[in-house]
């Protein structure tokens, strides 16, 4: 099985747990980290919608909690005519624990991939470099 299989797996059956009350649009995304394990998040909405969770944002959690920070391969899933892509917000926070040349692959239930690297993601990303004084 290749690693991108595992991870669309990985991103499937944790998608299945989304509490998506009020979109009714279920989102899973699998990571693998720096040692090799994989983490998953699904998306976590609230009736108070803006603190609602992306499911991008719930696996970097986990993998965070386990104690890691490098993200080595990246798979988001969900059931939309053309693969989901990643919300700002994500952008930004896939960017802070992976390089600029990780994969992320956008994928639908449907069959469709699309791989993308974080820099297509986020291009001109403002980073830690930024806050250096001349
Ligand atoms: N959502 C994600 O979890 N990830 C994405 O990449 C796009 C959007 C969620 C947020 C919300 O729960 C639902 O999808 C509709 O926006």
């Amino acid at each position: 099985m290749s690693l991108c299989d595992t991870l669309y797996d990985a991103a499937c059956a944790v998608r299945e747990n989304a509490y998506v009350p009020y979109s009714r649009f279920q989102v899973g995304a699998a990571l693998r980290a720096a040692s090799g394990k994989i983490y998953v998040g699904c998306n976590v909405e609230n009736v108070a919608y803006p603190e609602g969770t992306c499911a991008e944002a719930g696996a970097i959690a986990a993998m965070v909690a386990a104690g890691e920070t490098v993200i080595t391969e990246m798979l988001v899933v969900a059931d939309s005519p053309t693969p989901v892509p990643p919300c700002g917000g994500c952008r930004q926070k896939i960017a802070e624990f992976a390089a600029a040349d990780v994969q992320v692959t956008l994928a639908g239930l449907n069959g469709a991939r699309q791989v993308m690297r974080v820099e297509d993601l986020l291009p001109g990303a403002f980073g830690a470099g930024h806050m250096d004084r001349a």
